[in-house]
């Protein structure tokens, strides 16, 4: 028997680590949170994509009654970029979470969309940072695979 351990690492940062860009990245997403359709779960997701290009695409969570119909707010976004912008590499994106207006602490993507995040990646054969956001503090990560290790992609088929 062979042992492996996966690490990855997580970077954290204070608001005022941040530059004013991401900071913006970050205003970006919290107005997104504002925009989702949530009136299930009342949890309102907010994503900033950010392209190659400096180009910001949002997206929030859009549930529906019948509840698996619903989307997540990172693929709304990651696969609205993907049909707007499909030329354009995906660098980076953010995620902040609200509840009656009030930022959350920091949620991370579900499976579903780190693999969605994972073929993004892949797609474009570019790292794409992940900026979780909440309450005053930033975890960054540096790519999708990290958040998906031992994954299943095309490599496989
Ligand atoms: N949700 C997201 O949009 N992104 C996440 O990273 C986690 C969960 C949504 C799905 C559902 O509309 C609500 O949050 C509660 O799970």
């Amino acid at each position: 028997m062979e042992k492996y351990n996966i690490e990855i690492t997580v970077k954290k940062f204070q608001l005022s680590e941040l530059s004013d860009e991401e900071r913006l990245w970050i205003d970006t997403a919290v107005i997104s949170s504002k925009q989702a359709y949530a009136p299930y779960s009342q949890f309102n997701v907010g994503v900033a994509v950010i392209l190659s290009t400096g180009q910001i695409v949002t997206g929030s969570n859009q549930e529906n009654a019948a509840y698996p119909s619903g989307m997540c707010a990172e693929r709304v976004a990651l696969f609205y970029a993907g049909a707007r912008y499909p030329d354009i590499p995906v660098k980076a994106i953010v995620v902040v979470a609200t509840k009656n207006d009030v930022i959350q602490p920091h949620i991370s993507p579900c499976g579903a969309c780190r693999q969605v995040l994972l073929e993004t990646e892949k797609r474009y054969n570019q790292p794409i940072r992940i900026l979780l956001y909440g309450s005053g503090v930033a975890y960054s990560i540096d790519s999708a695979e990290s958040l998906l290790p031992l994954s299943f992609s095309a490599e496989n088929l």
